[in-house]
């Protein structure tokens, strides 16, 4: 891949005219294009990439060439003095922390404190052997939304009008609980259960939660034994702190909510299995999401799965809706995030990252490795929206793409193929 670009490359507008000016290293093609007085045609009459080639990393001198060479009849911007703030980090590589890690089980989280871009939503990966549960909790700040990698598990779930459920998952399955309704997660083996949390929120650490151990603990038992109707003897043993993530006794695949029995009375279930919903196929892969119009309770949430074939590309698009938090469980792939004003940056992303796409920047995703490359994606909406690039300029007048783009009106004329949302190699 002689040609890709390094990995977390930003190309920001013009800082100060005496940066550009000044053929730093640093300096973009943007800022030495955006300097006073140094047009594209100057720029191409100074001799180009070729003088500036010994002050200008590879990659820059590339795009000022290729800038240079065929819009010559347009002129750079001007600089400007509030000149927006570089691009920050789209990735951060989750699985390579040690998070939390316990006898039967193991969490991992990216928020903003380890991708400060990410505002909107936040991730887990998270593994339970069989047996181990994440306790009994509740989360004040975000609604959660799962997607099961491999092994099974199972969950329960109360909801605030007394309504419960269980559900058993295994690889492919969602599950989704709103914003403070209580659950337990627990593995139902055989073998470990891993499985990638999404949440509506950048802030929520999943080290943060309202567990059950950690309040039990912090109340003097003559409440709790008020609070339960049982003798005060009865939690001489509670644990004391919050457990977390501790050992259990493997879960009935049949087990109920309820001492008497009663049947599961939740009526949305928390329960999709979208590995089973027939994929949007495309020639370079497939996708499938889930939001609130396929499962009900995902009011906040929507998620999708992708494949991109090696040689793929998911094409350039934007969410106008929704912030995307995506976690990459197999290849190799480049992404690309847009975010106006001259600013563009490439992160080149691999099993295990996390990476986030603030809501209407501009993304698309190469799969630039061997295998096939799979993404689970959040967004912090119930519904979703995208708006392709290939899509908007099918449904423009030819003459109007022509003036805008540059491109032969009948080469315009002739872009009749439908777009599509993952593209085959070239
Ligand atoms: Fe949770
Ligand atoms: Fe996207």
């Amino acid at each position: 891949m002689s040609d890709r670009q390094p990995t977390d490359t930003t190309t920001p507008a013009a800082h100060t005219p005496s940066e550009a000016a000044a053929g730093s290293p640093a300096a973009s093609n943007a800022e030495v294009l955006a300097t006073p007085g140094l047009s594209r045609r100057h720029f191409a009459a100074l001799g180009g990439a070729t003088a500036l080639g010994a002050l200008l990393p590879r990659s820059i001198v590339d795009r000022a060439a290729a800038a240079a060479g065929d819009r010559s009849g347009r002129e750079a911007h001007p600089a400007v003095a509030d000149a927006p703030e570089p691009l920050p980090a789209f990735r951060y590589p989750m699985e390579s922390q040690t998070g939390r890690v316990y006898a039967v089980g193991s969490a991992k989280e990216s928020t903003v404190k380890q991708m400060p871009v990410a505002e909107g939503l936040a991730g887990v990966s998270m593994r339970l052997q069989p047996g181990a549960i994440r306790e009994l909790h509740w989360h004040a700040l975000a609604a959660e939304w799962a997607f099961v990698v491999t092994g099974h598990c199972q969950t329960t779930t109360f909801d605030p009008e007394g309504r419960s459920e269980i559900n058993n998952f295994g690889p492919g399955d969602v599950w989704y609980f709103p914003r403070g309704f209580a659950h337990s997660i627990q593995g139902s083996g055989p073998g470990e259960c891993h499985f990638v949390l999404i949440f509506d929120n950048g802030h929520f650490s999943e080290y943060g939660t309202f567990s059950l151990t950690d309040w039990t603990s912090l109340t003097p038992t003559h409440v709790l034994a008020q609070n339960f109707g049982v003798a005060e003897s009865v939690f001489a043993k509670v644990p004391k702190g919050e457990l977390y993530i501790g050992p259990g006794r493997v879960p009935s695949a049949d087990a109920v909510a309820r001492p008497d029995g009663a049947a599961h009375d939740a009526p949305v279930t928390h329960k999709y299995r979208l590995l089973a919903q027939a994929p949007r196929e495309s020639p370079g892969g497939t996708i499938r999401i889930v939001s609130s119009v396929e499962f009900p309770i995902s009011g906040g949430m929507t998620g999708a799965y992708l494949t991109i074939a090696p040689g793929g590309l998911r094409t350039m698009h934007w969410h106008p809706n929704a912030d995307e938090w995506q976690y990459y469980v197999t290849g190799q792939a480049r992404l690309t995030v847009f975010g106006s004003s001259g600013r563009v940056r490439t992160e080149d992303v691999s099993a295990g990252d996390a990476t986030y796409i603030p809501r209407g920047y501009g993304h698309h995703i190469e799969n630039v490795g061997s295998e096939q490359c799979r993404i689970i994606a959040g967004f912090n909406s119930g519904f979703y929206q995208e708006i392709g690039l290939a899509a908007w300029m099918h449904n423009i007048p030819p003459a109007l793409m022509t003036d805008n783009l540059g491109i032969p009106e009948e080469t315009a004329r002739r872009m009749e193929q439908p777009a599509v949302p993952i593209a085959a190699r070239a």
